[in-house]
């Protein structure tokens, strides 16, 4: 039996200890925007969140996340509109979409503690999460929107600032 948050609702599934998380969220509880990519800790697709930290799945034993908070991407927002969500749609970045669930679930742990992140940094943090269709220029824009939007909500949320809206808006149509 294994026990945890999941998406902020408390489960438990009749598991081995050993089984891999990723396939506790995908075969038994539902959860398939978590993809199985390389099963080696290499790639990132089957990446979450466990207590808040961007986690791979693939080679995690259930056992490791006995009472722990998971969040997938489909719990990621309420309604599709984290900021990462978002730029991921201004910026039309998935091409496949294969690995897009580990891209933004990275991301978003990555942007929580790096809310203005420079170019080196995303580039750094994003290192470890590979993209078959090399769609790495749209992800690194997008990161950096979802950053610009997530301040301006934060700064709006406080009253202490408008967004502006100067943005670099280019979008990457057909680009990779
Ligand atoms: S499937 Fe887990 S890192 Fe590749
Ligand atoms: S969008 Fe296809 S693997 Fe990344």
């Amino acid at each position: 039996m294994a026990s945890f948050t999941l998406n902020g609702k408390p489960v438990s599934v009749e598991v081995s200890p050993q089984t891999p998380l990723l396939w506790v969220l995908r075969d038994h509880l539902g959860m398939t925007g978590t993809k199985f990519g390389c099963g080696i800790a290499q790639c990132g697709a089957c990446t979450v969140h466990l207590n808040g930290s961007a986690t791979r799945t693939c080679v995690l034993p259930v056992s490791g996340a006995e009472g722990a908070d998971i969040v997938t991407i489909e719990g990621l927002s309420d309604n599709d509109d984290h900021p990462l969500q978002q730029a991921w749609r201004e910026h039309q970045v998935p091409q496949c979409g294969y690995c897009q669930s580990g891209q933004i679930m990275q991301a978003a742990d990555f942007l929580s503690r790096t809310p203005d992140p420079s170019d080196e940094e995303v580039t750094q943090a994003m290192a470890g999460n590979l993209c078959r269709c090399m769609a790495y220029v749209r992800i690194h824009r997008a990161v950096k929107r979802a950053a610009e939007i997530g301040r301006a909500s934060q700064a709006s949320t406080a009253g202490v600032g408008v967004f502006d809206p100067t943005h670099d808006q280019e979008v990457t149509h057909g680009q990779v």
